[in-house]
């Protein structure tokens, strides 16, 4: 059993994506272990993404991750990581595979509607960055 983070970021629940997204999260046999809304502040954002600190898309990005609620997830099951990855697609929307979250609702490579960890040594940051163990339904 793994886990990953799972965002759907603030254009995706702007845009009312989120039963959306949980819908095919629950398709896809994943399990939610843990659920709540979060309306990051910049402060919040920089930290979650500060292994982006040198990129030049950084100001950008935190500004849009703190702009608006988000969901945060914590998804359980067998390759969770890379299952749920899957199920997003390609970071650039117009690189996502057909069938993907992405490819099928973003508009933007920043505003790329869903987040997931990418590796187990990010997700256990990620996860703990949200929730604490008694927060998480094993
Ligand atoms: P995410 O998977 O959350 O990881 C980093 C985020 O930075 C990415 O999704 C996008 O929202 C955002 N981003 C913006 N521009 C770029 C870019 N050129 N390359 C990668 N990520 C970008």
């Amino acid at each position: 059993m793994e886990q990953t983070l799972s965002i759907i970021k603030p254009d995706g629940v702007a845009r009312g994506l989120v039963g959306k997204v949980i819908q095919r999260i629950e398709g896809l046999g994943l399990k939610i272990g843990a659920i709540k809304m979060v309306h990051m502040s910049r402060f919040q954002a920089e930290g979650f993404y500060a292994v982006h600190r040198e990129r030049p898309f950084f100001e950008s990005l935190t500004a849009f991750m703190s702009s608006g609620p988000a969901v945060v997830m914590v998804l359980q099951g067998e390759n969770a990581i890379a299952r749920w990855r899957e199920l997003m697609g390609a970071t650039d929307y117009r690189k996502a595979a057909e069938g993907t979250l992405r490819r099928e609702f973003a508009t933007d490579i920043e505003k790329n509607v869903v987040h997931g960890s990418d590796a187990p040594e990010t997700a256990a940051f990620e996860i703990g960055y949200f929730f604490n163990r008694f927060e998480i339904i094993a």
